[in-house]
């Protein structure tokens, strides 16, 4: 069985993509490697890892790598597991404009290619110039993530056509669908998915604690395995492995 490969991003602003990315990672239903693939430089290394990151372990250094190794021996020297309740991570982009040197669409058939893990990939701001869109067009689904207000749901709803033809599929196929960060403030995720004419996955509850395990690098709690955004995450992943497993046999 190939990998699947998944990508979150987002239209604009900071909705949550390297939240809700690693969340899924964590909650995938087989062991899901985290691909910090932000264009405008990783966020891990500082926030999950909290600055505390090996300093050749990422996606530069991998990139290196594959011109003298195959991906599964550089996989394994570059990605690191930075605590027990974190997916394994490759870590992203140390430079703005780095991003034009990595072949992403090469990257991505390769990634899918392998045996051990699914990959869910934090893609950060969609952009045409300067973005991932070739790794995009090499992912199994696609999720745009947005928040509730007026100027996310428009900025999402002007790029949900562009990643239906990445994703070379139909308005309404799941394969590219829409996740909703703290919903009815004041759209509801049901609004905001027919405003995008993209299927909802799912709406990701407020939870500042839980999210700042991701994106801050906090310690996580006794109760952080059982909140709310561990819970939806869970349920999203399941939802999500199974549009693409499904997908994949069409
Ligand atoms: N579901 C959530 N509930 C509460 N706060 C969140 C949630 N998701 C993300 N955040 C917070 O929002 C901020 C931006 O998150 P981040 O994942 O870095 O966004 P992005 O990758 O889109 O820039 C962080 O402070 C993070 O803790
Ligand atoms: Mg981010």
């Amino acid at each position: 069985m190939s990998a699947v490969l998944v990508g979150l991003v987002s239209a604009k602003g900071s909705p949550g993509v390297t939240t809700s990315a690693l969340a899924l990672a964590s909650q995938w239903p087989r062991l899901a490697l985290f691909l910090d693939a932000d264009p405008f430089g990783g966020d891990v290394r500082a926030g999950l890892g909290g600055g505390d990151w090996p300093p050749a372990a990422g996606l530069a250094e991998l990139v290196v790598d594959l011109r003298n190794t195959n991906l599964d021996q550089a996989l394994n020297r570059r990605v690191h597991r930075p605590a027990p309740h974190a997916p394994p991570v490759l870590a992203g982009l140390g430079c703005v404009g780095q991003s034009a040197s990595v072949p992403w669409s090469q990257l991505g058939s390769s990634l899918a290619r392998i045996h051990a893990a699914d990959v869910v990939a934090d893609c950060g701001r969609f952009a045409l110039v300067d973005g991932v869109e070739p790794l995009l067009r090499t992912c199994d689904a696609l999720v745009l993530v947005t928040t509730s207000s007026l100027r996310a749901v428009r900025s999402a709803a002007r790029i949900s056509p562009q990643l239906q033809k990445a994703a070379g599929v139909e308005p309404g196929d799941p394969r590219v669908s829409l996740m909703v960060v703290a919903a009815d403030e004041p759209y509801s995720a049901a609004e905001i998915a027919e405003g995008c004419r993209l299927p909802l996955l799912g709406d990701m509850p407020k939870d500042a604690g839980a999210a700042a395990v991701w994106s801050d690098g906090a310690r996580p709690g006794r109760s952080f395995a059982r909140s709310a955004l561990q819970r939806t995450a869970g349920r999203m992943a399941e939802r999500l492995a199974g549009v693409v497993s499904s997908g994949s046999a069409t």
